[in-house]
């Protein structure tokens, strides 16, 4: 039978007509028969009616005049906001065992956003298959993955009992195959296959500034992911949480997918969130300084909320404490905890009350002589939720504050880039492993047999003055000769199979001496060894 026969063109085209739509049909007549039944299939399954409601309802917040925040903000209370700098030692250590023990008793899950389509790096396949170009060519999922191994080991050796952390990724249409396809192929990285659950978010279409829904092909509508604040209705409608009730887990570490340092499940957040009775947990890094383009964890009207730079004045972002600190220094990292309690209130009784940001983006598009264009410039609007716009449902959150320079380097851009590209996160990883190899009584040498300096990692650049104004030389060494942390010769990769943040290697380094590149893998590499 001829497939347009069987579908009802002319109620499809009111029904886009009623919602301003009947331009996604310009190209039908023009359309050879398999574009036709797309074109129909996709649109017969979009629902117009949510899909521009959410459209109207984005621009309208959009249009409200903005006024700053300021006078209604109020810094987090300073018992919830804790810092690993200015904690004992002693209490750090009992947050991370109390945090051991629910990975032992398999309480904690981790979730990973991984639906986004990274068009900063500019990459075709999904950012966790990037290789950074460490001597051990992992990619960012397999770091991940042995991080996992690790801390599940570390729970056990403490507990004696051995708790599974399953690892729940969220992706989108672009993302889904090629990961699961790759976890395959890589045995999963030695975690076992039904503790890996990949599920897809959802994908709304984009809009142009008048309200009209994009065409990307004249037969294809052009969508982009909501945002990693999807990650709420998928997990409703992928019946997420049933697969956590199920396992008994608890509690939750959501992060994203590019920050090289992540430290997955870590205990000491855990802990500390546990601690505090709290609901959500983010953890932050301190504002490096005011003008930093970073949001920040704070109260709005005794609500919590991320709040943008870009919505306060200058004078409430150099606003200190006596002690000199800033006021609003929470910097906001994508790193959350959230009891799965409170994810089920999200997810079935404030989902849909979350609103959509906006996003103007550069969207391919068809012009109406049916040609594919890329704009130079931003032409229409992503709808996206943001992760951490769930915080205004919390009833206790607390604050970790962790040290930028252990725990916080992005990828975002491609090399060439001023920052968060592949070298400074290679960078940031290597400074940090020389840092555990110095702490645990090894030392790195250069061809003379002189020990190398320690190099700071690109992450901490924006503590330095000079890096505010877009200068990344520093100082490297008493004889004031200048080197640039790209051109550092400290080249350390501790396994994380080896080491999940520093500890267990005494026995493998103490007095010793190594040359780079040092990779440390299971066993310790005897020709590095001088
Ligand atoms: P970013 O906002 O940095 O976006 O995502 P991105 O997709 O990685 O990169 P660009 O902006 O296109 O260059 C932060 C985190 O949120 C996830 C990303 O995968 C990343 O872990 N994310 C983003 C999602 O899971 N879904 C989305 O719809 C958007």
């Amino acid at each position: 039978m001829h497939t347009a026969t069987m579908m009802d063109v002319s109620g499809l085209r009111s029904r886009l007509a009623a919602h301003g739509q009947e331009h996604l049909l310009q190209f039908w007549d023009v359309l050879t028969e398999g574009q036709k039944k797309s074109l129909y299939n996709e649109l017969n399954e979009l629902d117009l009616d949510e899909t521009c409601g959410f459209f109207k309802r984005t621009v309208a917040s959009l249009n409200e005049e903005q006024t700053k925040l300021d006078e209604r903000m109020q810094p987090i209370p300073a018992e919830m906001h804790g810092s690993v700098t200015r904690t004992p030692l002693e209490k750090i250590n009992d947050y991370e065992e109390a945090g051991l023990r629910e990975v032992s008793e398999g309480r904690v899950g981790v979730l990973l956003l991984a639906g986004g389509q990274g068009t900063r790096l500019g990459v075709s396949y999904p950012k966790g298959m990037y290789d950074v170009k460490l001597p051990s060519g992992k990619t960012l999922y397999q770091l991940q993955a042995e991080r996992l191994r690790r801390l599940q080991t570390l729970a056990e050796e403490k507990f004696g009992k051995s708790g599974v952390i399953p690892w729940y990724i969220m992706t989108s249409e672009h993302t889904k195959e090629p990961t699961m396809d790759f976890f395959a192929r890589h045995s999963y990285f030695g975690l076992e296959k039904e503790d890996l659950v990949v599920f897809e978010q959802g994908m709304l279409p984009c809009f142009s500034f008048d309200g009209k829904i994009i065409l990307e092909q004249p037969y294809k509508l052009a969508r982009a992911p909501d945002g990693n604040g999807g990650l709420y209705r998928a997990l409703r409608e992928k019946n997420v949480l049933e697969d956590m009730e199920r396992r008994g887990i608890k509690y939750l570490h959501v992060y994203c997918v590019d920050n090289i340092l992540v430290k997955m499940a870590d205990p000491i957040f855990i802990g500390y969130c546990l601690s505090k009775g709290a609901d959500c947990g983010a953890k932050v890094v301190e504002k490096a300084f005011p003008t930093e383009a970073v949001g920040v964890v704070c109260k709005v009207d005794g609500i919590y909320q991320v709040v943008e730079y870009s919505e306060i004045t200058l004078k409430t972002a150099q606003k200190r404490n006596p002690d000199g600190r800033l006021t609003f220094s929470a910097g906001n990292i994508c790193n959350h905890y959230f009891t799965v309690e409170f994810l089920k209130n999200v997810v079935y009784d404030y989902e849909c009350s979350m609103m959509h940001h906006v996003a103007k983006k550069k969207i391919t598009m068809v012009t109406p002589e049916g040609k594919v264009v890329k704009p130079e410039k931003p032409n229409g609007i992503k709808m996206e939720k943001f992760v951490f716009d769930v915080f205004q449902f919390s009833n206790t959150l607390a604050v970790w504050e962790v040290i930028r320079e252990d725990e916080f380097a992005p990828l975002k851009n491609g090399d060439g880039a001023e920052k968060d590209t592949p070298t400074t996160c290679r960078h940031a990883l290597f400074s940090l492993h020389h840092r555990y190899l110095l702490n645990a009584g090894g030392t790195l040498i250069d061809s003379e047999g002189e020990p190398l300096p320690l190099i700071p990692s690109p992450a901490a650049a924006p503590k330095c003055p000079t890096f505010e104004n877009g200068n990344t030389d520093f100082n490297y060494n008493d004889n004031q000769k200048e080197m640039r942390w790209d051109e550092c010769p400290v080249v350390v990769e501790i396994s994380p199979l080896v080491s999940y943040a520093g500890e267990g290697l005494d026995e493998l380094v103490a007095n010793k001496k190594f040359t780079c590149p040092l990779q440390l893998t299971d066993r310790l590499p005897k020709k590095t060894e001088a």
